[in-house]
């Protein structure tokens, strides 16, 4: 039963309470929001972003075409190029299925080329069915310099090729095919669908780049040529100005990311869907399964420098040296940044606080308007969570990030969770959090759980749900909110229920009272599927328990095998009336000893036989 006090004045809930968080895992950018078609562009894919790539990943040759780390590159950030033999011609697959193009829209390319002699460039869109559109010749001569082309479908497509045929030798570099009709038209801009389903959320902010690639590898240096890095963190220096001259890295997730969806892509897309912008920087202190801090005072205090000059690139004046940075990207007006995080997830809680104290003295010396948000650690319970709460409440932080993945049954039974925090203490921010899956119960748990943040609007001022994209051909982590491949997108039913939470955000809070205990349990049938992921040096056990606490799969990766393709059986007794014999097998795991990359690890719980209720 529920009791309303319609007269009784609740809390205030704030504009901004609900948000997303977009981070670049699933292939959210490159093959998703960011709308370029091509991929490895440049010829930068490595073994360093992942061992089954080359170079030429997505790239076919026909005739002779090598790619060449020299002194005749295009820029010091931008190691590779391709060497095309005359009468060669290399051909791109874009991502899943291929190249998508649609009839009668049309579709920019560009290339960075130079040829000694005079040479024709024909470029080509087509799949298997024929040419997708007319062809366009490219004439090329002398250094370096970026050539243009402009296409426009005859038909559709999702499976096309991008072809690239040269009449005489040529070096090419950044091939790219954009469609014209991106989000708000904006060059080296996003894909409409994802962006406009984004957009309909009406986020109150978007928190990015990250989650696990913002802390993880912040103690590498940055790419200039001398000391050129992979799998650093994202640092959002490394991912402003012209793409061309953007490097890109080793993502965290087990790809290469192009940074073209970089920290000014991101400042433009919250000002365009109306969000407050809400970036994360590395506190110098890793998370996400690793435990170190840095002990290098010059790292922490370029860190600090850095997370400064970031200030004033959203907000300087265009005189300033990164305001002038970001006016000549094309934004001379201020990105309004009011709020910022240091850290995620950092398992060494004194560690971090001892270094988030000086990004918050250095940011509130200098900008004491911004508000800087600290972090709770990795788990949403224990002694490192404790230990950090009462760091930050003993210091008076203004905001802590919560962040827990967690059973719906959890969820149901944490409505509770912020009846009790400290009214006085530091405001929340629910920066990720997920019940384990994508399916209707799912939804349901987490809108009984948003109930009970929403009571609580006082004490919990952000929240997002986590992670926000998913390629579906491409998948680190599932349950993610919104899925799409080359040429679809379509919401979860976690997706509909944010979108109802987010797009009817209350003024205040009418208070109610509920009595009656929610349970999710019931008949379990059919198959179920269950992910997680791991990586050597990161755990030394991975364990998969179902919802009734059942130990379903367990590896503690002992011996030296530099492989590991896992298979395993167990049985999954059900405490409700229901027994359910099952099959465990793990798939998708190539996992070495001592890799510190993440892979993706899916375990499939086949029920094979049924008996009781
Ligand atoms: O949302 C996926 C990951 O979950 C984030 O990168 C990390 O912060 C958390 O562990």
């Amino acid at each position: 039963a529920i009791k309303v006090s319609p007269k009784a004045k609740g809390a205030k809930i704030d504009d901004t309470m609900y948000g997303v968080f977009f981070e670049d895992i699933n292939r959210a950018a490159d093959g998703g929001l960011y709308a370029e078609l091509v991929q490895n562009r440049s010829f930068e894919y490595s073994t360093a972003d992942n061992r089954t790539y080359t170079p030429l990943t997505s790239w076919a040759v026909d005739g002779t075409a090598q790619v060449v780390n020299d002194d005749g590159r295009l820029n010091a950030r931008n190691r590779n190029y391709l060497s095309l033999g005359a009468g060669s011609a290399v051909t791109n697959a874009g991502y899943n299925t291929g190249v998508r193009v649609e009839k009668g829209k049309t579709y920019d390319f560009s290339v960075w080329a130079r040829a000694e002699s005079r040479t024709t460039l024909t470029v080509t869109l087509k799949d298997a069915g024929g040419t997708l559109a007319e062809a366009r010749k490219v004439a090329v001569k002398g250094g370096w310099a970026k050539y243009k082309a402009r296409f426009t479908a005859t038909r559709t497509s999702s499976n096309g090729r991008l072809a690239v045929a040269s009449s005489g030798a040529a070096a090419l570099d950044e091939v790219s095919l954009f469609p014209r009709d991106t989000y708000k038209g904006h060059k080296n801009g996003l894909r409409k669908d994802l962006a406009q389903k984004i957009a309909a959320l009406k986020p109150g902010f978007v928190r990015f780049p990250g989650g696990c690639l913002v802390n993880t590898g912040s103690m590498q240096d940055y790419s200039e040529s001398s000391n050129w890095e992979r799998k650093r963190s994202f640092q959002w220096k490394d991912t402003v100005g012209p793409v061309e001259q953007r490097a890109t890295n080793a993502n965290f997730w087990g790809y290469n990311q192009s940074y073209g969806l970089g920290y000014y892509e991101y400042f433009q897309f919250s000002e365009d869907i109306g969000a407050m912008p809400l970036p994360v920087v590395p506190a110098l202190v890793t998370g996400c399964g690793q435990d170190k801090a840095t002990d290098d005072d010059a790292l922490l205090k370029r860190h600090i420098q850095d997370t400064l000059d970031l200030i004033e690139f959203a907000n300087g004046p265009v005189t300033s040296k990164w305001g002038k940075v970001r006016a000549k990207m094309g934004h001379p007006k201020s990105f309004h940044l009011t709020t910022l995080e240091v850290g995620n997830e950092e398992n060494l809680p004194n560690e971090f606080f001892a270094r988030f104290q000086q990004f918050r003295t250095a940011i509130a010396a200098k900008y004491p308007k911004i508000k800087v948000i600290s972090n709770s650690g990795p788990d949403d319970a224990g002694s490192t969570f404790d230990t950090a709460w009462k760091l930050n409440r003993d210091a008076k932080v203004d905001m802590v990030d919560e962040h827990y993945y967690n059973s719906p049954q959890w969820f149901l039974q944490n409505n509770d969770r912020y009846d009790s925090y400290d009214r006085n203490g530091p405001k929340v921010f629910l920066g990720e959090y997920a019940s384990w899956g994508n399916a209707f119960k799912n939804a349901l748990a987490e809108a009984a759980f948003m109930t009970g943040l929403e009571r609580n609007a006082d004490v919990v001022k952000l929240a997002s749900y986590a992670p926000l994209l998913a390629n579906e051909d491409y998948v680190q982590w599932s349950p993610d909110m919104i899925w799409f491949n080359n040429h679809a997108s379509w919401g979860s039913a976690n997706y509909a229920m944010q979108k109802l939470f987010m797009t009817n955000v209350g003024d205040r809070v009418v208070p109610s009272t509920a009595t009656g205990t929610p349970s999710l349990t019931g008949p379990i049938s059919g198959a179920v599927g269950l992910s997680t992921w791991a990586t050597t040096a990161a755990y030394d056990d991975v364990k998969v328990t179902a919802e009734d606490g059942t130990t379903l799969f367990s590896d503690d990766f002992s011996g030296d095998a530099s492989q590991w393709k896992h298979t395993g059986g167990g049985s999954w007794s059900v405490q409700d009336g229901q027994y359910v014999q099952t099959d465990v097998a793990a798939e998708n795991t190539m996992v070495s000893a001592g890799d510190p990359a993440w892979h993706d690890y899916t375990l499939k719980a086949k029920a094979t036989k049924k008996s009781g209720k």
